[in-house]
């Protein structure tokens, strides 16, 4: 009996207890909304979509709605002193506050994560207007951090109740960002595992990829890294955390200007890396540079490219290959006055990993930087 029990048991689909359909929202608290809209409007090519402030009756905050394609942004900015969005933007500088994932109903997933020991952050509640109901709910996740769980079913407006359609006055267009391919934490000193461990009994999530610090270490930069992913692999979530090195790493760098852990990088994908860089370059987004010597021999470590091979040195985008295809990738510099939240942007061709064989050429050019900030 015990046996057949133990069989079936094992033999059964594991069921996803907390299904995932992609990322809802992207939330920034930062200092200034209005300015910050602009700047994703122009430079990354967002379009505005809605806004919640004093004019819809919301007295403590501003808050505007950016989107291109499957991708949307939420920049929030306090009006008042000493309230959490300020305490948040007076420790931590702009950065991601929320990162909202598209669930079937906001309540289960409350309870699904909370139940296995996720900290509430905002009991599911169902808001409603004139165009529907919106489930959301949210837990806490690395420092300030925390995830939301949006259920937009039976909710046809804009973004969600609370927030009026909102046109910035003027047309940018888009430069190809399609939706968050993945989203990177920071960590503090051997916490990488606690989180590993969160997601994997929280969430439901598996561990797809390690990397160590013999994989990632330059003379002076060191980490450790871990991708977890849910059961569709629609979301990914690979978590950092400092490893020694003989100087500062760029995983401390940020873990002293964010003042504790929080969203590193998002990665943003492109079907046209060429078109998207060229474009974001020319409205002045800033991007890291690896040396020249890159793109010797590149053809012969990653093989034959669809790519023009000058057009890709010409714009610094960098190439790594895996069993099932190849990936085109360049990072931006911080996007913000405090080295810490920056963007990356990703083109797979077949390639489901994250570029292990860029890490090198990729941390020196960021350790570069960090020379030039005295923070290495
Ligand atoms: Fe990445």
């Amino acid at each position: 009996m015990e046996r057949s029990k133990s069989v079936r048991l094992s033999s059964a689909p594991e069921k996803d207890f907390l299904p995932l359909y992609g990322t809802d929202y992207i939330e920034f608290y930062v200092g200034n909304a209005k300015q910050a809209a602009h700047y994703y409007i122009t430079a990354f090519g967002f379009q505005g979509i809605a806004y919640a402030g004093p004019e819809t009756g919301i007295r403590d905050r501003a808050s505007y709605v950016l989107r291109q394609n499957k991708l949307t942004f939420v920049f929030t900015a306090s009006l008042r002193p000493g309230t959490p969005i300020a305490q948040h933007v007076d420790k931590h500088g702009d950065g991601v506050k929320a990162i909202a994932l598209i669930v079937d109903d906001a309540a289960d997933a409350w309870k699904e994560t909370t139940s296995r020991g996720a900290l509430s952050y905002r009991e599911p509640e169902t808001v409603s207007d004139e165009s529907g109901e919106l489930g959301i709910s949210g837990i806490h996740l690395y420092g300030d951090t925390v995830h939301l769980f949006i259920d937009r079913k039976r909710y046809a407006g804009l973004f969600m109740p609370g927030f009026r359609k909102w046109d910035p006055g003027f047309e940018s267009s888009s430069t190809g960002l399609l939706y968050v391919d993945h989203c990177v934490g920071n960590v503090g000193w051997n916490q990488m595992n606690r989180w590993v461990s969160f997601y994997e009994n929280v969430m439901g999530f598996k561990n797809i990829l390690t990397f160590d610090d013999e994989d990632i270490s330059t003379e002076y930069s060191a980490l450790m890294s871990k991708v977890m992913s849910n059961g569709n692999g629609y979301v990914k979530f690979p978590i950092n955390e400092p490893a020694e090195g003989k100087k500062k790493s760029q995983v401390e760098e940020y873990l002293e200007f964010y003042e504790g852990e929080g969203v590193q990088h998002v990665a943003l994908a492109s079907d046209n890396i060429v078109k998207t860089v060229t474009e974001l370059m020319q409205r002045g987004v800033e991007f890291l540079r690896v040396p020249d010597v890159y793109y010797e021999g590149l053809e012969e470590r990653v093989g034959k490219l669809e790519e023009k091979m000058q057009q890709l040195k010409n714009l610094g985008v960098l190439v790594d290959r895996d069993p099932e295809g190849y990936l085109l990738q360049i990072f931006s510099k911080p996007v913000q006055d405090r080295p810490t939240v920056f963007f990356e942007i990703i083109q797979r061709k077949g390639a489901k990993s994250f570029g292990k064989g860029n890490f090198k050429a990729l941390f020196e050019a960021i350790e570069k930087e960090q020379e030039k900030r005295g923070n290495l």
